[in-house]
């Protein structure tokens, strides 16, 4: 590893590995520092809807032929609710179309690519910390297989998620923070089943919220609605795939089950720091934002970050233009809080919750809002349009 480069980036997750891949298509140097092994990052189940950004981004960083081959195009979605299913037609009302490909097969794309360059990828790191982010000199300081290291850098990208150390490299009196913690969590599961659906299922349930998603053609991926401290051990398969099936159901519909492979239960946060960037120090990601997943957002709004971080350091290196770099924060939290909205929207119109104006009236009102979501041309396009990916800026 050199003792100094130009970007160093904390994580190798979406972020951190899709703007090392972006910076080298400009001719920018990085090092990547990431402290789990190299298998755990490419098998670490996360979502799979990519937005068209991030499937222009793979193909820009060189890495989208496996997601081209493998992916599922999926040109629409269905709201189902009184057990009727309602299609949502992405290509009809916006031209544009999402993509199914794993987060980890994404990962391990990018992997490949960087390796491939021969551009350094430090895995296994520990006690990663970062100094003088307020000067024009910064540095990372980490240890690895026992040995302390230094590299010496112009920038550092924080791109380690919400349990990294870069946002609280920031000092706290120069950092807004907005939090909300949902009353229900996602119990989600991995069978080796066919899809029951060609497209994604969404479907509000007076038991709760469900959700029928999809790995490949043989692998389904599905998701209750539950606790946010659900135990897992008090669900056998029988009583999950019978409750998905409630959940799910349909005239126009039976589920298929098969054998579970993988469950978690997972907690829902909106969360938002502001600003993005700290002197030398700009959060990309998780590191600055995290949105519930109803709306399939977190990876898309990971990738929508670098990709601006990349074109403002390939300004300032290319033609000293700092102008971007200095718009990023701004930049991105725009895009950022509108993403905000529209997951935490996706959350509130489909689970089961007690908030005022209590759950019955608030019941009826959801299913007033998916009636009219689904019947009116101009409100089904706002849902369409902030699902396919909102413009960069
Ligand atoms: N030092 C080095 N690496 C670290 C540190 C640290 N102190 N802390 C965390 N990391 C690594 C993690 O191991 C992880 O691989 O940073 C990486 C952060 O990756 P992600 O959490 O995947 O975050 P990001 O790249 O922003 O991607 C966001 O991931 O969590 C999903 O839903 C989220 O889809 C979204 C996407
Ligand atoms: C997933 O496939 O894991 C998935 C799909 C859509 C979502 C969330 C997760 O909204």
């Amino acid at each position: 590893m050199p003792p100094r480069t130009q970007v160093a980036i904390i994580g190798a997750g979406p972020a951190g590995l899709m703007l090392g891949a972006l910076l080298a298509r400009h001719g920018i140097a990085s090092v990547i520092l990431e402290a789990r092994s190299r298998t755990y990052i490419e098998h670490r189940i996360r979502a799979g809807v990519l937005e068209q950004g991030t499937i222009d981004a793979m193909d820009e960083a060189g890495a989208g032929a496996r997601m081209h081959q493998q992916g599922l195009v999926h040109e629409g979605t269905i709201l189902r609710f009184g057990g009727r299913s309602h299609r949502i037609d992405f290509r009809a009302l916006t031209g544009k179309a999402v993509m199914i490909y794993s987060q980890h097969e994404l990962v391990r794309d990018l992997v490949a690519v960087r390796i491939a360059a021969g551009d350094p990828l430090e895995l296994e790191v520990e006690d990663v910390t970062l100094d003088g982010i307020e000067t024009r000199k910064p540095c990372v300081r980490f240890r690895r297989a026992g040995q302390p290291h230094e590299l010496a850098c112009d920038f550092i990208a924080g791109c380690d998620g919400f349990h990294g150390v870069s946002r609280a490299a920031i000092p706290a009196d120069r950092l807004r923070v907005f939090e909300h913690d949902y009353p229900f969590g996602w119990l989600g599961i991995l069978a080796d089943v066919a899809p029951s659906s060609p497209e994604l299922v969404y479907a509000h349930h007076d038991r709760g919220f469900a959700l029928l998603s999809m790995r490949s053609p043989s692998v389904s991926r599905l998701y209750l609605q539950c606790a946010p401290d659900e135990d897992l051990a008090a669900w056998s398969d029988d009583r999950i795939w019978s409750e998905l099936a409630i959940r799910l159901g349909a005239d126009d519909f039976t589920l298929a089950t098969g054998p579970i492979t993988q469950r978690s239960v997972t907690p829902m946060r909106s969360f938002v720091a502001e600003p993005m960037r700290h002197g030398r120090l700009f959060l990309a990601g998780d590191a600055a934002h995290i949105v519930p997943p109803t709306g399939a957002k977190g990876l898309n709004l990971a990738i929508a970050d670098v990709r601006l971080l990349a074109e403002a350091l390939a300004a300032f290196y290319g033609r000293g233009d700092a102008t971007l770099l200095d718009a990023y924060s701004e930049l991105c939290l725009r895009r950022v809080w509108k993403v905000e909205r529209f997951s935490a929207w996706m959350t509130q119109l489909l689970h089961r919750h007690d908030a005022p104006p209590g759950a019955e009236l608030g019941h009826r009102l959801q299913l007033a809002e998916l009636d009219y979501v689904t019947s009116s041309h101009a409100a089904a396009t706002t849902l369409a349009e902030n699902y396919v990916g909102l413009p960069l800026r």
